[in-house]
């Protein structure tokens, strides 16, 4: 088991961007003896910023390095020898991957591919080592009306980003079957939380409502997906370490499925009562666009067999969950709007070019 060994370093990729940085969070609580090394390239989603409270801590060094660095990923785990590994750095916004598809195989395949290898050089004589490889729903591709996603289900991946992180999950099983590393696969539905990176729905919606700009919704916003805060994620990552078998997979999900233009009624309505203003009085900001190419229908999770095999459930209502979120938007509006400029950079880019098709 993972936690065996008490004094065994945890290495932490993508631990600056949104999940990374939430994981850290909880990591600390669960495991607070333990040193975290955080690794992340600090791209435009990453942040040193999101780890400030670990910056005074003994247990904590921080890795400036990018995953597809072959050779500064080996040094990384040759220096700090992890037991455990979380590895969630990624190209992770489907519309940048239909833009620079590129960038997400370098990142989220081959980047993948350097640490599983580098895992393999140092964990010869650890049998208590995991890698978990932290994937999502989206590699599943679409759903209809009906049914639901097990760990089981085929891949059918839609987006490049979605696909590269189909490739990353099939290389770590692979690592698994060949070569016996302790790999774990876990794919999450759409997590919302504190530090969300303001280019998804979440926290684009409510930084346009604050500033009263238009809000974007894809087609007539019947899209559904299925939400988690992002709290209840990383207690699943931890557990997946913790009591997870090797080469299986696990999927997590609150059985929270919304459609989108509900959803972006409720955050709308959230904005309305936290600044004071007449609840519904945001919703006249919504604005359709056109729909996403290869947009997903429907997501939902079936996280039964997780839970049990686990011991693990989402605890955050999603109402609660959902103003807390909303608050810490309204609370943060500097950090947000750093981050907005560089959004709105990519945004412009974005809508220039699919108006010249
Ligand atoms: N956000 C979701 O709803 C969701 C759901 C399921 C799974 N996931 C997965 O969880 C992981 C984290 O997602 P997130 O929403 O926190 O993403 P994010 O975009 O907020 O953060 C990504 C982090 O990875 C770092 N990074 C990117 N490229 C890197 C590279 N080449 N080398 C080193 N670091 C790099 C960034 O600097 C950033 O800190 C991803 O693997 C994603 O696929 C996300």
């Amino acid at each position: 088991m993972a936690e065996a060994d008490p004094r065994g370093a945890i290495l932490i990729t993508g631990a600056a961007g949104f999940i990374g940085s939430a994981l850290m969070r909880r990591l600390r609580h669960r495991w607070p003896k333990r040193p975290l090394v955080a690794l992340d390239a600090l791209t435009y989603a990453g942040d040193r910023e999101n780890l400030a409270p670990f910056e005074d801590d003994p247990r904590f060094t921080f890795v400036h390095a990018d995953i597809t660095d072959a050779d500064a990923v080996q040094a990384a785990f040759a220096e700090h020898r992890p037991q455990v590994v979380f590895h969630l750095a990624a190209e992770t916004h489907v519309d940048r991957s239909i833009l620079d598809p590129l960038a997400f195989v370098r990142t989220n395949v081959e980047g993948t591919a350097a640490l599983l290898h580098a895992a393999r050089g140092v964990w010869s004589d650890t049998p208590d080592a995991r890698f978990v490889m932290v994937s999502t729903d989206e590699v599943y591709g679409a759903l209809g009306p009906t049914g639901a996603f097990r760990a089981d289900s085929p891949l059918d991946p839609s987006s490049p980003y979605s696909a590269s992180k189909a490739g990353a999950d099939l290389l770590a099983l692979a690592w698994h079957r060949t070569f016996g590393l302790p790999v774990i696969v876990t794919r999450c539905s759409n997590n919302y939380g504190p530090r969300q990176f303001p280019e998804k729905l979440i926290p684009v919606v409510v930084g346009r409502a604050l500033a009263g700009e238009p809000v974007p919704v894809y087609g007539r916003g019947d899209n559904v997906r299925d939400w988690i805060h992002v709290d209840d994620h990383a207690d699943g990552l931890i557990a997946a370490a913790e009591r997870g078998q090797p080469g299986a997979v696990y999927c997590f999900g609150a059985d929270n499925e919304q459609q989108n233009l509900a959803l972006v009624h409720r955050i709308l309505d959230a904005v309305d009562a936290a600044t004071g203003r007449d609840v519904g009085h945001g919703r006249g900001l919504v604005r359709f666009v056109t729909d996403r190419p290869g947009h997903d229908f429907r997501y939902a999770i079936d996280a039964e067999e997780t839970r049990a095999a686990l011991g693990w459930a989402p605890r955050v209502p999603f109402a609660a969950g959902l103003a807390a979120t909303v608050r810490w938007f309204i609370d943060n509006a500097e950090w947000c709007r750093r981050r907005r400029e560089a959004a709105k950079r990519f945004e412009e880019a974005w809508y220039a070019r699919r108006e010249a098709r």
